[in-house]
């Protein structure tokens, strides 16, 4: 953290996704409270329909996107784009959530120190693609999900907060995707406040929902500790 953040220098979030955009909104419900002060100053796409721009847009987020169709074949092209939309935004943080491109080293690089990404499993296990498929089919008994860094090489970089839970016998990796979903609209607004010195956000849980499936580390703050 370079400098605490308030009211009249909000951080500035900027925000990466390629589909329905679930996190995205998340991280922005999260903070959106007037104690945190954050603001989303751009939820970017590679694609122009993700779904997520039409719903960030709804909420009366700053939106763009870059056509990756147009880059076919020109990643350093693509990432120069990248850049130029980021650099606009003039962002403390980018925040990968469900951005699926791989990032040229050049442009990981002009961001070091100021991206995270949330990957469905508990890292270093399970990098890639299919996380829950692969978990299931290994017969690993704990899944999850990491909030980490991001450097040149994909799904690493230093972690900075997992939460677990237990695969059930009758999870499908649909099953398993959906209760882990759930446990990252915590996980990530939680990490990205921690990382930024921001105060802890408070996220209800569904009604229906037995959070104590689920295992922070670190806990979530807005949560007390267990007896
Ligand atoms: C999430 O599972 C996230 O962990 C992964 O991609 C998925 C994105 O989902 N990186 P959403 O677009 O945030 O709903």
């Amino acid at each position: 953290m370079s400098q605490p953040y308030t009211p009249e220098r909000p951080a500035r979030i900027a925000i990466l996704i390629s589909g329905r955009g679930s996190n995205m909104v998340a991280l922005a419900k999260a903070l959106m409270p007037e104690e945190i002060p954050a603001e989303i100053v751009l939820v970017g796409a590679n694609k122009p329909d993700a779904g997520g721009l039409a719903i960030a847009q709804g909420l009366g987020l700053p939106t763009a996107s870059i056509d990756q169709k147009a880059y076919r074949g020109d990643k350093p092209g693509f990432d120069a784009a990248l850049d130029a939309m980021l650099a606009q935004a003039r962002p403390d943080l980018i925040c990968l959530a469900g951005f699926m491109r791989i990032l040229t080293p050049w442009l990981v690089e002009r961001w070091a120190g100021k991206m995270l990404n949330i990957h469905p499993s508990l890292l270093p296990a399970f990098k890639g693609l299919d996380t829950d498929a692969r978990a299931i089919a290994a017969g690993a008994r704990l899944h999850g999900a990491s909030v980490h860094e991001v450097t040149a090489d994909l799904d690493d970089g230093p972690i900075i907060a997992q939460v677990a839970l237990r695969i059930s016998e009758s999870d499908t990796p649909d099953t398993l995707a959906e209760r882990l979903l759930i446990a990252e609209h915590r996980l990530f607004p939680a990490a990205v406040c921690r990382h930024l010195g921001l105060p802890a956000p408070k996220i209800g849980w569904p009604e229906e929902v037995n959070r104590d499936e689920y295992f922070f580390s670190p806990p979530l703050e807005a949560e007390p500790e267990p007896a």
